[in-house]
């Protein structure tokens, strides 16, 4: 019964939006105060978003290019997920000092580590611009005339808000362009490791856990952002000061429990909520099932790989993090979306949409053209995740792209800057070629035949009729190809000139990779052009262009349509909070979820012999002798992880996640599985986001590493 009346209630509010669904404009956020309050908020929407005064939204940085961090000491002193720093833990480690491994922590400033290409950003403030961006602009101009125009005034209302001053503009459409905002932002590029766990704490359970709960990861990193003597940003020096931030989070050891009101203040990437019935079908259960497929093979090799040994297992870590994330997500969101049946209920709702649209011109047609669009977007939508899963799986066929683009680079000091390049990939390519052949010849030979065997390499059929003439070919194109003989290709590269070009194609693997090329994308190089074969690649940007400008009106229309509805914009990486309480779940029947993890489930999960659950002596030894410090709860359990109902998605990561009054209690770090589709439909049944408990991130530092210098410098309520 409870179902039924869930379905109903779905249907009824496909486009408003469900409890706790939302991520929120923080400048606009005075619409939700009064609703946040009534849940719980002891705080005001001024206290996060003010332009006058200081306020939280000072404490909270974009963390590179897709994370969120949070300053906690008035030193400059940041924390966000140990997944977030872990490309710059890796980067930094060697077998010798294998901070990945076994953690590390600087005792002073001066032992903090340099961190070369992270950048941490400040939002100053943010403004509507809609106007000024859609100045000029009328109903009768195609797709490209506006755009060129919008990125026009874009470029100039961008450089005028920032000229004379360190600061930069960004700005970004809202809503399918119906509403444009800019972000003028103060991005830092002096940032320094200072702390991480060892990965059996910052990854623990590793890509097993990953997307689950229960979860006992402790997923933090700690990182310092300096600044010069004025306290602006500036390159690395070693003149430079801890930056000292406007404002820096309160921690609260308090912690929350059922029902119990949190935020999520953050950077969230892309959601997709306002997409059509088809769009859903074409993401759930047509290019997902593709991608899940193709990574699966990928992932059994690496894996294998990585439990050989220590240096595979470092060479490997980060690409399998990555293949491995997106692959559970998908599969995650495809069950969530059909368990919904999301695209019936959107069907219904078109349906709805399409009534009141009737007499009304202007969106009338709107829905049969997405619908006409997305029948021409799929199967090259299709061919080009085919194309990016299997033709680009392996280290080998991404060189032979990169020779390939060699052979249209027509000048010849840019064609020498590309091979010098390629002389480094290629060197690396080969330090531990013996073991890596082996990887990555089978991911190229099974790859590329089950797309064959999908139909989508029809070109092989000239010289193929079996599996295991597909095979046959493909061995043979891995070894004749100079791209596995080291000496051949670096000798290659170093006295390349143009006269060479016609011998690029020659090899087998650049041909392989041309004709895969031009199959999915329809185009070809021809001296130095891309020739469009048979109007392919201009079906499929028409289809998307046109797809962007319907999806402009059919978002216009349904806010019209539902006057009273407040509608939250899509995810695109800015500033927002997510609201919600301290919740479990029942992901299945029969099971039902408590709201929060502790120490007691590590013990639980540990298995010496599987390298995830490795639980550190060290850590063990805390455990038994109950050494919890002031870090337990009030049941005297220590905390390691909770979730809640925060609507939030991947650029989350890092986000505090912050009680009632304000104060920090949690790094937001993952979703639960059963509820990844929640960038297609937020489900308040299902979709729970998963945070590190502060308690157990302080445990760490203070108990297990003894960093007290870091503990000393937080700002910890009383
Ligand atoms: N699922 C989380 C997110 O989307 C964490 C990913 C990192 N952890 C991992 N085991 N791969 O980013
Ligand atoms: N783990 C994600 C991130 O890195 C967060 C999420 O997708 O829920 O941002």
């Amino acid at each position: 019964m409870k179902k039924i009346l869930f379905f109903l209630f779905v249907i009824a509010t496909v486009t408003t939006t469900f409890a706790d669904e939302g991520m929120w404009i923080p400048m606009l956020l005075g619409k939700n105060e009064a609703d946040m309050q009534k849940q719980g908020m002891r705080i005001t929407a001024k206290d996060i978003y003010d332009i006058n005064n200081a306020c939280l939204k000072d404490a909270v940085v974009l963390f590179g290019g897709g994370c969120t961090g949070e300053y906690v000491s008035k030193q400059g002193l940041l924390f966000t997920n140990h997944h977030c720093g872990y490309s710059q833990i890796a980067a930094r480690s060697t077998l010798e000092h294998n901070y990945l491994a076994n953690g590390f922590w600087a005792k002073s400033f001066s032992e903090e580590i340099p961190c070369p290409g992270l950048t941490v950003t400040r939002l100053v403030r943010m403004e509507d611009v809609t106007t000024q961006v859609l100045e000029g602009i009328s109903n009768d101009m195609d797709e490209k005339e506006r755009n060129a125009l919008i990125n026009e005034n874009i470029k100039k209302i961008g450089d005028k808000a920032v000229e004379g001053t360190h600061y930069k503009a960004v700005i970004k459409p809202f809503y399918y362009g119906n509403q444009y905002f800019m972000y003028i932002n103060e991005v830092f590029s002096d940032v320094r490791l200072v702390g991480t766990p060892p990965s059996n704490i910052g990854k623990f359970g590793g890509d097993t856990d990953n997307w689950m709960w229960p979860r006992h990861t402790g997923d933090f990193s700690v990182f310092r952002v300096y600044a010069d003597k004025d306290n602006k940003p500036a390159p690395y020096s070693a003149d430079n000061q801890p930056y000292k931030p406007l404002k820096h989070l309160t921690i609260s050891l308090k912690g929350a429990e059922q029902n119990d009101f949190t935020f999520v203040f953050g950077y969230p990437g892309t959601t997709q909520r306002y997409i059509t019935s088809d769009a859903v079908e074409l993401i759930a259960n047509v290019t997902n099932p593709v991608r899940i497929a193709l990574r699966t093979i990928r992932l059994d090799h690496y894996n294998n790989a990585m439990n050989q040994d220590a240096a595979q297992r470092l060479k490997y870590s980060s690409t399998v993090a990555s293949i491995a994330n997106g692959w559970k997500k998908w599969q995650g969101e495809t069950i969530g979306v059909n368990r919904l049946e999301v695209p019936k209920m959107k069907r219904e709702f078109e349906q709805k949409f399409q009534q009141w649209a009737n007499d009304k011109p202007e969106y009338r047609d709107v829905l049969p053209q997405l619908a006409q669009n997305y029948a021409t977007l799929k199967p090259l939508e299709l061919k080009r995740t085919y194309f990016n899963e299997a033709v680009m799986a392996s280290d080998f066929m991404k060189r032979a792209y990169a020779m390939w683009q060699l052979e249209s680079i027509l000048d010849n000091e840019e064609a020498k800057a590309h091979c010098e390049k390629l002389i480094k990939t290629n060197e690396k390519y080969f330090t531990d070629f013996e073991k890596h052949t082996i990887v990555d010849k089978a991911i190229f030979i099974e790859t590329f035949t089950y797309m064959w065997q999908k139909g989508f390499a029809p070109y092989l059929d000239k010289k193929c009729h079996s599996k295991a003439d597909v095979e046959k070919l493909l061995s043979n194109v891995y070894e004749k190809s100079m791209l596995t003989h080291k000496d051949k290709v670096i000798s290659f590269l170093k006295s390349y000139n143009s006269k060479k070009k016609s011998k690029i194609r020659k090899d087998p693997a650049v041909d392989l990779f041309n004709t895969a090329h031009s199959y999915t994308f329809g185009e070809e190089y021809k001296l130095g052009e891309l020739i469009d074969l048979n109007n392919h690649r201009d079906t499929y940007r028409t289809a998307q262009d046109n797809i962007s400008r319907l999806m402009r009106i059919y978002v216009k229309g349904m806010m019209e349509m539902q006057p009273d509805v407040n509608f939250f914009p899509d995810a695109n990486l800015t500033l927002r909070v997510a609201y919600g309480h301290v919740d479990g779940f029942k992901p299945k029947d029969g099971v039902s979820y408590k709201p929060y993890t502790t120490i007691e489930g590590i013990m639980q999960k540990e298995n010496p012999d599987i390298y995830d659950y490795v639980v550190e002596p060290r850590l063990k030894e805390l455990y038994n002798n109950k050494d919890f410090g002031t870090y337990t709860n009030s049941k005297g359990e220590l905390p390691v992880c909770f979730i809640a109902t925060n609507h939030t998605t991947g650029g989350n990561s890092g986000s505090p996640v912050i009680n009632a009054d304000g104060q920090l209690i949690g790094l937001n770090f993952d979703r639960c599985w059963e509820g990844t589709m929640s960038d297609i439909l937020f489900d308040p049944e299902y979709c729970r986001n998963i945070t590190l408990d502060i308690r157990y991130c302080l445990f760490i530092i203070d108990k297990f590493a003894g960093a007290q210098n870091l503990i000393n410098e937080l700002d910890i309520a009383k």
